[in-house]
């Protein structure tokens, strides 16, 4: 059985007082569900905060982003053993907002996959067309290379630390979500990918998650599709009652 998964990627909100409350409700409703993961994705300011405040908790801690370097002159820069020295070990990489706003190629990305799994870190790779590409039916071929250029370097083993999250930028923030279909069409397609280059046994353990407007209202639907494994939340997560609710699809 594949692990299930729901991340909640704060992205750049919540303050030290808003994470520490928003941290205290969301212990406070979760409830251990046997399979199930829950992970959240606060900044990098308040990650050491975050694992100490849920060290007795199983709700996991991952950092949104990293530099490919392992130490040196890039100011402003935060690098893996950074992360894993306070506790993470769980990293996104390639969010459609990386990719769009601060210009990551998919070739930096390999980089970043490198580095992270290098640190034994665990990498919730980003993948997803943007509306235009959709419309020109270019979808497909947009999520294959991405898969291609940043994950299909790796050996067997290193898929191990792995998980994808297909992330369609149309649906992102906009309130409009993939249709269940839509994204069950795309993951069983990254799943074929995958395992024509590695293998059935190996594309069968990967799990694979959507993002893209997921909310109380929508997840159980999206969730019950045979390829879709978990979600990655963006709005949703920074409530305690809906991130929970959610992460109670299952
Ligand atoms: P929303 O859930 O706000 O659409 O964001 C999805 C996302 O980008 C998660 O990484």
């Amino acid at each position: 059985m594949r692990d299930k998964i729901v991340a909640g990627n704060w992205k750049m909100n919540n303050d030290l007082a808003q994470t520490e409350d928003l941290l205290s409700n969301i212990k406070n409703l979760y409830k251990e569900n046997e399979g199930v993961r829950v992970i959240v994705a606060p900044s990098f300011t308040n990650l050491y905060h975050s694992f100490e405040s849920l060290r007795n908790s199983k709700i996991e801690v991952a950092a949104q982003n990293m530099n490919e370097n392992s130490e040196g002159a890039f100011t402003g820069e935060v690098s893996a053993r950074m992360l894993t020295s306070v506790g993470v070990k769980i990293v996104i990489l390639g969010h459609s907002e990386r990719r769009a706003i601060f210009k990551e190629t998919d070739e930096l990305l390999a980089k970043k996959v490198d580095a992270a799994l290098e640190n034994d870190m665990e990498v919730i790779f980003c993948c997803g067309e943007e509306l235009n590409e959709r419309k020109a039916e270019k979808h497909f071929e947009i999520v294959k290379q991405q898969l291609e250029k940043g994950l299909f370097h790796l050996s067997e083993e290193q898929w191990e630390k792995i998980i994808i999250a297909y992330e369609p930028v149309w649906a992102i923030g906009t309130g409009e979500t993939a249709s269940p279909e839509q994204a069950q069409e795309m993951h069983a397609f990254i799943r074929k990918s995958i395992s024509e280059k590695f293998g059935s046994e190996l594309a069968n353990k990967i799990a694979i998650l959507y993002g893209g407007s997921v909310k109380p209202g929508n997840a159980q639907e999206i969730f019950a599709k045979e390829d879709v494994d978990g979600g990655l939340i963006g709005g949703a997560s920074l409530k305690a009652e809906d991130f929970m609710a959610i992460a109670n699809a299952f």
